[in-house]
């Protein structure tokens, strides 16, 4: 059993949206993110300032962005919302975006359950489930009437009167392990967008933002075939560390990871000094091999993992590639396992059937479906 806490980083509102061919209305994406606000988890990947021409689906991060800082907190306790960036202009975008909200002006086009008598109850953190009965929260649109254990905790790209609920924005950069990869997903070689990762982590340390990094294509390449050297990520992970980057998201963008490959790059990682601590992982699920590579990262150390609710998603550039692991099957199996998250997976099944229907697709979290029908 893995008794401890276990982070799980929802992308469903970026990587499960990112690549649906219809243009999805910005109320389903901030309906979306309302609801997996209430579930208890702490990091919610919210969007991605990248070249529309590129991701269209994404183009209008900044109108997301603008609401989860001018607007009351989703939740009554402090969460952290993750904005994907390919360079400095994308982040330089987010950071005008940010300045410029002005609290309490972003228009309100969620569901009307701000209100703070119908906030849920927060779910405990893993923390205080291990601790002790968490304090009722009695929450508030006053910020300055916010819950004592958030304040002080202060957003740095969020004006300062709107920061009491201690929400913060956080930034992700990517790069990948394959030239092929990288030259399709950002038009620029390894080398190059390494470059464009200092910038960034330049950039947003001077602003005092975190910064994860993902390296693509860590098991598994499209254009180059399952066999991506584990040396290779391994030196590409060191190199974001190095230049700053806080946490390193090791993705498998293809889903062609299994548990002894998953198991031989975690142990080439761990050989070049990488820590688990410094570590998430992100599982594709196309061929199935999720959850097993999941159980392999537990057993390296690994308490961080991305995951989407309804296991939507896929990048648009890895043809075939599908989903992310489904955040209900994640917490179901780490649950099952000991390991406590916070999420309620009751809550997250609900919302990977409704985002599933809004969308038009298939509910891609056996165990979701499972738990509604029962
Ligand atoms: P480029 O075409 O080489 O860039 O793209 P450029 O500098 O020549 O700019 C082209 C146009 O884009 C210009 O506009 C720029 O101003 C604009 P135009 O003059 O033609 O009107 N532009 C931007 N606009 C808004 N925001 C920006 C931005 N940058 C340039 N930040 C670039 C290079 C990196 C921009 C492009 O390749 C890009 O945006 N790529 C992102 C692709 C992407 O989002 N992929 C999916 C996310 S990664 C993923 O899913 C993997 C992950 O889940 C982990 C895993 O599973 O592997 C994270
Ligand atoms: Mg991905």
């Amino acid at each position: 059993r893995y008794a401890g806490e276990v982070r799980i980083i929802e992308v469903g509102p970026r990587d499960g949206l990112q690549n649906e061919k219809t243009s999805i209305p910005l109320e389903t994406k901030l309906e979306l993110i309302r609801r997996l606000a209430q579930t208890g988890l702490r990091d919610i990947e919210a969007g991605s300032f990248v070249a529309p021409k590129w991701v269209p689906q994404m183009a209008n991060s900044a109108d997301v962005l603008n609401h989860l800082l001018g607007h009351p907190p989703y939740a009554p306790y402090p969460i952290t919302y993750n904005y994907l960036v390919p360079n400095v202009k994308g982040l330089q975008k987010l950071l005008r975006t940010a300045d410029d909200v002005k609290p309490g002006t972003a228009p309100d086009l969620s569901q009307p359950t701000d209100d703070p008598d119908t906030l849920p109850t927060p779910p405990p953190s893993p923390k205080e489930q291990e601790e002790a009965e968490p304090a009722p929260i009695t929450s508030t649109e006053d910020p300055n009437e916010m819950p004592s254990d958030t304040s002080g905790v202060s957003d740095p790209v969020r004006p300062a009167s709107s920061s009491a609920a201690g929400n913060q924005t956080e930034v992700s950069l990517f790069t990948a392990a394959t030239e092929a990869f990288s030259k399709a997903n950002t038009n620029c070689s390894i080398a190059e967008s390494l470059m464009r990762c200092k910038e960034i982590v330049a950039l947003a340390k001077s602003r005092e933002i975190r910064v994860r990094g993902y390296v693509s294509v860590a098991l598994g390449c499209p254009y180059e075939g399952p066999n991506v050297a584990p040396s290779r990520v391994a030196e590409v992970t060191a190199s974001l560390l190095e230049m700053g980057v806080d946490e390193v998201s090791v993705a498998d963008t293809t889903g062609m990871g299994t548990a002894p490959r998953t198991r031989e790059l975690l142990k080439t990682l761990s050989a070049a000094g990488i820590a688990s601590q410094d570590l998430a992982l992100h599982f594709h699920d196309t061929y199935g091999q999720a959850l097993v590579n999941v159980v392999v990262g537990l057993e390296h150390g690994i308490r961080a993992f991305d995951s989407s609710v309804g296991g939507l998603g896929g990048c648009p550039y890895s043809k075939g590639a599908t989903g992310n692991v489904a955040t209900e099957d994640l917490v179901y199996c780490l649950h099952s396992l000991g390991a406590t998250t916070g999420v309620d997976v009751e809550k997250m099944a609900e919302i990977g059937s409704w985002i599933s229907t809004e969308l038009g697709r298939e509910n891609d979290s056996r165990a979701g479906k499972a738990m509604l029908a029962r």
